[in-house]
């Protein structure tokens, strides 16, 4: 799998021979919107985590330019119907096969209203397993045990997690999660998009690797390789 980063918690996926978009963040983000041409991104289908503006904001774009059926709750795919946007609803607890791979929706401590004030559903995070990997996408969340259900199931290769606090875990929390999912290999997300979540990078790397684990903190359109 490859996996591009675009800020906040927006990516770029390849997985299976398929394009995903994950939460979709760009056209405003101050940090990636001199860098990154939303009509210039492929995309097959569009994960969301949840209905905050800093992840749904250019979904409905990119799903008018390019065709891309939604996955998320069942209330945010409804939400995009009734724009005539394709999409597959899901809820906690549940998997299903795409052609790109098997997703499962889990457990996110967070909230999920649209910037509209539409109710949003639950806030999610999922498994993806694709191209013999398998990654977590933690989506916006706090620390919480239900993290310690992943390992039970699924032997992660690479977790994308919130570091940035104030609205999501910090570098703390995370290397907490990081134990609680039996994964070190840990690319950071939601951080230093705004003032509320700037984050000193050095100091984060360091508490990493006093775990023996390995922070990727990536510049805006970078890539990992799982
Ligand atoms: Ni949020
Ligand atoms: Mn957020």
């Amino acid at each position: 799998m490859k996996i591009q980063f675009y800020g906040q918690n927006s990516l770029h996926i390849e997985a299976g021979g398929k394009h995903i978009i994950v939460d979709p963040f760009i056209s405003e983000s101050p940090l990636a919107k001199d860098k990154v041409k939303i009509e210039d991104l492929k995309a097959d289908y569009i994960i969301l985590t949840h209905a905050h503006g800093d992840h749904i904001l250019d979904a409905e774009a990119i799903a008018k330019n390019t065709g891309a059926k939604i996955i998320s709750n069942f209330e945010i795919v409804n939400y995009y119907a009734a724009k005539d946007i394709e999409g597959h609803p899901m809820n906690h607890g549940g998997s299903f096969e795409f052609d790109f791979g098997k997703l499962k929706m889990v457990n996110a401590i967070h909230s999920s209203s649209f910037p509209d004030g539409t109710y949003g559903g639950n806030p999610a995070g999922f498994i993806l397993e694709a191209d013999e990997k398998t990654i977590y996408i933690a989506g916006d969340t706090a620390l919480t045990m239900d993290m310690k259900l992943i390992p039970m199931r699924y032997k992660l290769d690479l977790a994308i997690l919130p570091i940035g606090d104030n609205f999501t875990m910090d570098v703390e929390d995370a290397i907490i999660a990081s134990d609680f999912i039996a994964c070190d290999r840990i690319l950071g997300c939601h951080y230093d998009t705004f003032g509320y979540i700037e984050i000193n990078h050095e100091e984060a790397f360091n508490k990493f690797k006093e775990k023996n684990k390995e922070l990727i903190l990536l510049p805006i359109g970078d890539t990992v390789i799982v």
